[in-house]
């Protein structure tokens, strides 16, 4: 059977499409990222999907006024790749209701905070002022509701006392990536579904740790 067919929203660096490509590689994806689709010419992660072999295409949103003008123009490239996943990671363009209702129940995000804490810009420097303890990032459904749709899976990691933007953002970076080609290969394999506001993930494994205390007992 055909491997589930995957298109990757970017406007960026792309370390975290750079995650997925690397587990497609490894067989560890069950899914094939075909195109790659960025709101950014300039964006360093289409060069990562050129060298992977995938399909590229530029949607530039400053080509287009309005919103509805640019999500139109979007869909018409994502339709054109034919995907059974879209993904949207470190998409940084906000999508109306029409684009999200496309793709209702197949489009995932990384977000980079335990959600529904810190949707939005700014997490890592949020969750610092806060003096939050634990930090972390969110794989989710996407839903009209910016940052709020149902949760596939989510990764924790310590904030520690001289932690600063980019170090606390290196850390969750670093938990994104093993995080994102786990929960895109859980969709791959048919595992998700989505009952009300939750996602229930058929054959996860049970942590190992229950919880994470910070500072440890
Ligand atoms: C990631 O932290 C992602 O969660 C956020 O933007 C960043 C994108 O990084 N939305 P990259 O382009 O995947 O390297």
């Amino acid at each position: 059977m055909a491997l589930p067919r995957i298109t990757v929203l970017i406007s960026g660096r792309g370390s975290n499409l750079a995650s997925l490509l690397a587990a497609e590689t490894a067989g560890r994806l069950h899914g094939t990222v075909g195109t790659v689709i960025s709101n950014r010419a300039d964006a360093a992660g289409l060069a990562v999907a050129l060298a992977h072999g995938a399909r590229i295409n530029v949607v530039d949103h400053r080509a287009h006024a309005e919103r509805e003008r640019f999500d139109a123009a979007l869909a018409a490239a994502v339709d054109a790749s034919r995907p059974d996943l879209v993904v949207l990671a470190g998409f940084m363009r906000i999508l109306g209701p029409g684009f999200v209702g496309r793709y209702r129940d197949r489009m995932l995000n990384i977000h980079p905070s335990l959600l529904p804490c810190y949707p939005g810009l700014h997490t890592h420097r949020r969750a610092l002022e806060d003096g939050a303890r634990i930090h972390g990032c969110t794989v989710h459904f996407v839903t009209a509701d910016l940052d709020h749709g149902p949760i596939v899976g989510q990764a924790a990691v310590p904030v520690l006392p001289d932690d600063d933007e980019a170090t606390l953002a290196a850390r969750v970076l670093a938990a994104e990536h093993a995080l994102l080609p786990a929960a895109v290969r859980a969709f791959c394999e048919g595992r998700l579904a989505i009952v009300g506001r939750r996602v229930r993930v058929r054959g996860e494994r049970t942590p190992a740790t229950a919880a994470l205390f910070v500072p440890a007992a």
